[in-house]
């Protein structure tokens, strides 16, 4: 028996209407639809080589035998491929992420989109888009979202097969060309306090403004879609930084706090508002973490670069245009051991 070993590469989404608390744990259905753009600055690349003679799954992450929690998340993932492909083995995994700072794979989207694409073709399955947007999820509900590219409009389901994104359709011509996310990160990269999953749980089940924020979703996303649909940019950017701030008072709102936010976080928020109050197109966004995200343009993205490098706190500013959908970068027939 031959397996082949498999390389696939995803990139990172940032969610312009945030995933944030889920209906199905089990199942991994998110409470609500959520919308975001894939960054082809940050990708993973992830080979996938199934083999008869290791007793255990491996996980080798940027170069390191992962942690075990990671290995048993991956195994859990891995478990849902060999059975539907009928192959029975345990398989080595070797996952690199480029980004600015390291992010376990365990809280990446491209992680997990990279994982599903390499893992179904190294078992012999290849998947429709849809069917491996649903996989992704079950490793992590915005790995849906990065199998494909551009905007994205991931659908919270009430059954598994529900639950999976699709690209947004109606997109202006050159609209998606023009637009920059500028990643400034903050506090070099350290690792998160609290991670998305557990933070999320904890503040759908004490937070006393989760129930205003499953009621605002809908409606950003319908503002977000509307100003995606027209072309503004600046009613995007505007939608984008308030639902961020949303979830974030949501999380902030839980007993006890959940506060990602650090100094540096609230100096660049300052100095995205300074940016437009100066008439740049700068609107921040973020996620379950101290760092920010800054939808602008690619005229002004060296400017808003230039102007986050050296605040303090601030470790790099990357700028990353859109990017797109997950690939198999490589796949080689392998000669059997047995
Ligand atoms: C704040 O996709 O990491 O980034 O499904 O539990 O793995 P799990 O959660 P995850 O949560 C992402 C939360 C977020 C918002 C978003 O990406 O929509």
């Amino acid at each position: 028996m031959s397996q082949p070993v498999v390389t696939a590469r995803a990139c990172a989404n940032i969610a312009l209407v945030k995933y944030w608390g889920k209906r199905d744990t089990a199942l991994n259905l998110a409470a609500t639809d959520s919308l975001s753009l894939t960054l082809d600055a940050l990708t993973t690349e992830t080979t996938v080589a199934f083999d008869e003679t290791l007793a255990t799954d491996e996980l080798v992450l940027d170069g390191h035998p992962a942690k075990q929690e990671e290995v048993e998340r991956i195994t859990r993932f891995l478990d849902l491929v060999r059975s539907e492909a009928g192959v029975p083995i345990h398989a080595k995994v070797t996952s690199r992420n480029d980004f600015p700072t390291a992010s376990g794979l365990a809280s990446s989207a491209s992680g997990f989109a990279a994982l599903a694409l390499a893992a179904t073709r190294a078992a012999g399955l290849t998947l429709e888009p849809r069917a491996l947007s649903i996989l992704a999820r079950r490793g992590s509900g915005s790995a849906a979202r990065s199998v494909f590219g551009g905007f994205v409009h991931m659908h919270t389901g009430s059954r598994n097969e529900d639950g999976y994104a699709e690209p947004v359709a109606a997109v202006p011509p050159n609209f998606l060309e023009q637009l920059r996310m500028v990643v400034a990160v903050v506090g070099g990269g350290v690792p998160k306090t609290h991670g998305s999953r557990d933070a999320m749980d904890h503040t759908a089940a004490t937070s006393p403004m989760y129930r205003a924020w499953l009621d605002l979703v809908p409606k950003d996303l319908a503002t977000a879609e509307a100003a995606i649909a027209k072309g503004d940019l600046e009613a995007l950017g505007e939608l984008v930084e308030a639902n961020a701030l949303a979830m974030h008072a949501s999380a902030m709102a839980a007993r006890p706090a959940i506060v990602y936010w650090l100094p540096a976080t609230l100096g660049i928020l300052a100095e995205v508002r300074g940016l437009r109050s100066s008439g740049q197109p700068a609107w921040a966004t973020m996620d379950a973490g101290p760092h920010v995200k800054i939808l602008t343009t690619a005229a002004a993205a060296e400017l808003v670069q230039n102007a986050l490098v050296d605040n303090a706190g601030v470790t790099a500013v990357t700028i990353s245009a859109p990017g797109g959908p997950a690939t198999i970068v490589d796949a080689s027939k392998v000669v059997s051991l047995t």
